[in-house]
């Protein structure tokens, strides 16, 4: 075998956490058309290949336009069930042991989709997932950034009669213009309901999101961060307090955050220090799953290798809200897979 056939080998049997996986990027054309059949929805494309084609992002507000479009056939519980059990397949198959996974309930309730369906939903892939293919998982309520905060506080009311189904509560859609501190009463709250806390910052938003995700909102984990190093000093803070960043690179380069994976700047975050965690954030829309991720990644730095494979996979489970004898049942597993056995 060749090295990089070793390698490859390697990414897949490593055990890895997926902290970074909207749900509804996970929609794939083929169950979009599906599911629109099926609840009598009419779709602007004319075919699979036709809405496929429509994948050519500019930026981040040209992709959630589409997303939120595809979102649109869901409507009864068994199609949010339907949709995740499928990911969680695919996560299976790529060595994923455990997933935190995003979801968007405000694009369903503003559709009139009650929040229960939502949750009942994904809950039901998620107890599917664990008891047929092992994996572990959690949800993470997203509130919409371009939506204010009463939406967000009146979202968080809908979703506490389920408050056992979630575990924490995240930050996404257009980053531009739209602050974390828009958000500090309702992550406040968040907090004192023992939620975990994280935020997208620093996709295509400034180093100074990043900076208001932790000190204004003290989120946990930073989803996304790239935008980082136009900031020194951040990269210091990051480094030192070991702040984890979700980075989604396949998303980055789609979304034109960065030109072409080789010009990606995750190997100067590694090399500085930072607890960067690699993720799929849409992978329907974006060209591939976690493995395929690892891969792209390996394949653009030839200066990674078996190191930095175990480091990253390490990393996403450390980073992860799994419980401690969990985790440490996972690294176990890692350390044996490391050395081979
Ligand atoms: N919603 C789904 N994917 C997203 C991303 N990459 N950034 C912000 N919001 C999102
Ligand atoms: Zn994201």
């Amino acid at each position: 075998m060749t090295d990089r056939t070793v390698l490859s080998k390697l990414l897949r049997a490593l055990p890895k956490a997926e902290l970074h996986l909207h749900i509804e990027g996970t929609l794939e054309p083929e169950l979009i058309f599906q599911l629109a059949q099926r609840n009598g929805i009419a779709l602007s494309y004319p075919s699979v290949e036709a809405l496929r084609a429509a994948y050519a992002f500019t930026d981040l507000q040209s992709f959630l336009d589409v997303y939120y479009a595809g979102a649109s056939v869901l409507i009864h519980a068994q199609d949010f069930e339907d949709m995740a059990y499928a990911y969680f397949e695919r996560a299976a198959a790529d060595g994923i042991v455990h997933a935190e996974l995003f979801f968007d309930p405000q694009t369903h309730t503003e559709r009139g989709v009650a929040m229960v369906t939502v949750i009942e939903g994904l809950t039901r892939a998620g107890a599917r997932a664990q008891q047929e293919l092992g994996i572990s998982s959690a949800l993470i309520l997203c509130f919409l950034r371009h939506l204010s905060e009463d939406a967000a506080f009146e979202t968080l009311e809908q979703a506490l009669p389920y408050r056992q189904h979630f575990i924490g509560v995240g930050l996404d859609s257009s980053e531009r213009g739209h602050p974390p501190e828009k958000f500090a009463r309702v992550f406040a709250r968040c907090r004192e309901l023992g939620l975990h806390l994280v935020a997208h910052a620093g996709e295509e938003g400034p180093p100074a999101y990043i900076e208001t995700a932790l000190d204004l909102l003290k989120v946990e984990r930073i989803d996304h961060g790239v935008r980082c190093t136009d900031s020194p000093a951040l990269v210091q803070r990051l480094a030192r307090e070991q702040i984890p960043l979700t980075v989604c690179p396949l998303s980055n380069v789609k979304l034109c955050v960065f030109p072409q994976m080789s010009e990606h700047n995750l190997p100067a975050l590694l090399a500085a220090g930072l607890k960067v965690t690699l993720n799929s954030d849409d992978p329907a829309y974006f060209g591939g799953y976690l493995l395929r991720n690892y891969e792209a990644c390996f394949e653009a730095f030839p200066q990674w290798g078996r190191a930095e494979a175990i480091q990253l996979a390490r990393n996403s489970l450390e980073a992860s809200f799994a419980a401690p004898e969990q985790k440490a049942g996972w690294l176990q597993h890692l350390e044996a897979v490391a050395a081979g056995a």
